[in-house]
């Protein structure tokens, strides 16, 4: 999977189809698998390697890793996955330069760089390889925050009350009965509260499947989403289930909501009013039991007002809203966001020890306005770790322009990363929130009964739960009992 911020945009869409819009999301450590994380201008591009495979780079659009700058070759290297892992440079005009991780020393300010020129040279995890303006290094990937168990270094970071009050109000959510829509500016952590849903849901032990409706192409929906029977169209030798069926009683994530094409609405509609899919070619549909959690950066009312989104299926989606507040409105997560990406980068990168922050640096990064929030955050670090040659992050290792952005104010006193004290819940928050939460569902629970004019089963049909969990929560809830039809 691309998990790419930003491709340059000549180059293409990236390979990869189903792979690319669908994420299967598991606890099982998909530590250890390598990748090639490339760092050019402000976009990161991190790329897996496919086993015993190739990734081609260059300067054309048909290379795996495009690079748009004059410096590179058409076609310029090639990394072979191995093992052993290689690179091999093709001779251009250009040489590849490689800076070992095991001749960085240590505090080191040097990096001893070699010439690559029509050479094959083998790779180790922390690698550094200059492609002209770009820099790639070979890292370990990393699981989502929260995914691994492996010790806190891989919990989702929530300092702020705002965050918290957020997070608590996603664990009430969680338990409850409805589909949950998450939204916030892009790069906020949407992905992240979504999973962490799952994580706090009955559902839990169940798959988690993100789907990105952004790259759902209709050909795509119906076969991948639905599966087909055996002989449906030419091709098809074996039946198949599609994904929803594949995440029977787990979560599916739709990610990018918003940017649903209209025939795809229609579709996805039936199998949340109906909640039950049609294979393609089959006669009979199946039930299938998911919960939905989707998010986007859209306002998606104002889409469902101005008819660029179907009205019936954002009510259908909206059923909890979480909001996750952009960085700016968060500073004091920023310190711990700075030090568990710290960490992270360093890990991946196979070095013991992880850098730490010159206070200048920190005050640099708390002055930034973050328009791209968490994700540009963690670009900007992972970057910082992999330029860094030795132990302290300095200003010259963050981008440019965030440096000549920022005024720096005042530096903390003393201070490689000072962070605040932990701060903790009021005790009565949690009955706060599940007073809220139930509020909500109270109140969408009568808006479709009146919507359905106190029809129950078309009422549980527009809320995508079964009628008898409706007529449960309507006794939970003493709400006045519609009339029969
Ligand atoms: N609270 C958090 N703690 C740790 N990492 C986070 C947190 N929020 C976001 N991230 C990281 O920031 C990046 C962007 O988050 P993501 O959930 O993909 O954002 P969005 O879906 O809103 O665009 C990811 O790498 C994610 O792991
Ligand atoms: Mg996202």
């Amino acid at each position: 999977m691309h998990t790419a911020v930003a491709h340059a945009s000549h180059c293409g869409a990236p390979r990869g189809e189903v792979a690319d819009i669908v994420e299967r999301v598991t606890t099982e450590a998909r530590d250890g698998a390598l990748q090639i994380a490339v760092f050019s201008g402000d976009a990161v591009s991190v790329y897996r390697l496919p086993p015993g495979g190739t990734l081609t780079v260059g300067r054309a659009d048909d290379n795996d890793i495009c690079l748009d700058d004059r410096a590179m070759s058409r076609r310029h290297a090639v990394i072979h996955a191995g093992p052993p892992l290689v690179i091999e440079d093709l001779g251009g005009a250009n040489a590849t330069h490689l800076a070992r991780a095991a001749e960085r020393g240590h505090g080191g300010e040097t990096l001893a760089l070699r010439r690559l020129s029509g050479e094959r040279s083998e790779l180790s995890v922390g690698d550094r390889i200059n492609f002209g303006a770009a820099v790639a290094v070979v890292r370990r990937e990393s699981p989502p925050p929260g995914v691994a168990s492996s010790g806190s270094d891989d919990e989702v970071v929530l300092r702020d009350p705002e965050m918290r009050r957020v997070y608590e109000q996603a664990a009430r959510a969680a338990q409850g009965i409805l589909s949950v829509l998450v939204l916030g500016e892009t790069g906020v952590g949407k992905d992240v509260l979504a999973r962490a849903i799952h994580r706090a849901s009955p559902r839990a032990a169940k798959p988690f499947l993100a789907i990105n409706c952004a790259a759902l192409s209709e050909s795509l929906l119906e076969s991948e989403l639905f599966g087909h029977e055996k002989g449906a169209f030419t091709g098809a030798l074996q039946a198949r289930a599609g994904l929803f069926e594949s995440a029977d009683g787990g979560t599916v994530f739709l990610d990018e909501v918003g940017d649903l094409p209209m025939t795809t609405q229609v579709k996805l509609l039936r199998v949340l009013e109906q909640r039950e899919v049609l294979r393609v070619g089959a006669r009979t549909p199946r039930p299938v039991n998911v919960r939905f959690v989707s998010a986007t950066n859209k306002d998606l009312e104002a889409l469902a007002e101005r008819s660029a989104f179907r009205q019936d299926l954002f009510f259908r989606l909206d059923g909890i809203t979480l909001t996750v507040p952009p960085l700016r409105d968060r500073p004091a997560d920023i310190p711990w966001l700075v030090k568990r990406f710290l960490v992270t980068a360093s890990r991946q990168m196979d070095r013991a020890t992880h850098p730490s922050l010159a206070p200048k640096t920190l005050a640099l990064l708390q002055a930034h306005a973050w328009p791209g929030n968490v994700r540009e955050l963690r670009n900007v670090v992972d970057r910082a770790v992999v330029l860094a040659p030795g132990d302290v992050v300095l200003p010259e290792h963050l981008p440019p322009k965030l440096v000549a952005a920022a005024e720096a104010p005042a530096t903390p006193a003393g201070g490689v990363l000072r962070v605040p004290a932990r701060v903790a819940p009021p005790s009565d928050v949690a009955d706060r929130l599940r007073r809220e939460v139930d509020e909500l569902e109270k109140q969408r629970i009568l808006d479709a009964l009146a919507k359905c004019d106190g029809n129950q089963t078309r009422a549980a049909e527009l809320l995508g739960i079964s009628r008898r969990t409706l007529i449960n929560r309507i006794v939970e809830f003493d709400l006045p009992r519609p009339r029969k039809h």
